[in-house]
């Protein structure tokens, strides 16, 4: 499968998507999010593939938000079918069972902030901007940003970023909770790889019904959630996984799993 605006690559379990319109500052038009569809179903459908991180490319953008020049052409209808396709986009990405890790290596700006949002884990260079500035425009986020941040951040800290919009540094975003780390723009890719091969060592099995039920169980009511933990962890008593993890802790040996 080729992309024309996504590079896609890979290496040893782990795919490197990189959103690849850096003369746009990788800005989401509508070929990147079909694209961006395409690699999360292959995400989710190739068993070599156990974990994801993405990037855009070019030192100075993640990704700068939806394209403005598509968002321009747009009437009711289409804008209303524009944002649910992208909704659906990233919902596709977050649900694809395997760890995705954002590496924010720049401006991270409405579509881009809530791409950001929807992956599971967010590394940030130091060099990042983060921002939900579609109030500045004239619109509303539209990728998830209204209930994705709120979720992330709290209320009051992502109304006062999403109506404002104003833009908050990598060093802000990191005291908000907004990302997980910040680290300098050189040891971006290297932490980022660092983070996901420390999940990658573990079984795959629990950390694909761990993430299940954190994405899953935050829509569901309390009752339900601990319902679904539950079930999940009774699943995992019935795999070869579990049998081993338990098992090299009380060997003192390092566990080998292999996801059955
Ligand atoms: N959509 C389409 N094109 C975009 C874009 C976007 N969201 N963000 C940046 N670009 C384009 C610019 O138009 C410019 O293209 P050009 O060279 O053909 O004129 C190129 O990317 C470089 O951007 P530029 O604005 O020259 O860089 P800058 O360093 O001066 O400013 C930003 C960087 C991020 C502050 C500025 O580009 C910006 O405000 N972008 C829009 C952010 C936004 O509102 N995103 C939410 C959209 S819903």
């Amino acid at each position: 499968m080729s992309y024309q605006t996504l590079l896609f690559d890979v290496t040893d379990g782990i795919a490197h998507v990189t959103i690849n319109r850096p003369d746009k500052l990788n800005a989401l038009n509508d070929q990147v999010m079909a694209e961006l569809g395409q690699a999360a179903d292959r995400i989710a459908a190739e068993a070599s593939i156990r974990g994801v991180i993405l990037t855009g490319a070019g030192p100075k953008a993640f990704v700068a938000g939806a394209d403005i020049a598509d968002l321009a052409k747009q009437g009711p209808f289409d804008g209303k079918a524009r944002a649910l396709r992208g909704q659906a986009v990233l919902r596709r990405l977050e649900t694809c069972g395997k760890p995705v890790v954002a590496a924010i290596n720049g401006f991270a700006l409405g579509g881009g902030c809530e791409l950001a949002l929807a992956c599971h884990i967010r590394i940030a260079s130091e060099n990042a901007k983060f921002g939900q500035p579609e109030v500045k425009l004239g619109i509303a986020p539209g990728y998830g940003g209204t209930q994705r941040l709120p979720r992330l951040v709290g209320k009051g800290r992502a109304l006062q970023l999403i109506l404002t919009g104003e833009m908050i540094d990598a060093a802000e975003a990191y005291r908000i909770g907004l990302v997980n780390k910040v680290v300098p723009a050189a040891d971006l890719a290297a932490e980022s790889e660092k983070l996901l091969r420390g999940i990658l060592a573990t079984s795959p099995l629990a950390v694909r019904l761990a993430l299940e039920a954190v994405e899953r169980g935050l829509d569901m009511s309390l009752d339900e959630g601990l319902l679904l933990e539950a079930n999940h962890f009774g699943l995992l008593a019935a795999t070869a996984d579990m049998k081993e993890g338990l098992t090299a802790f009380l060997e003192k040996r390092a566990a080998k799993f292999t996801g059955c």
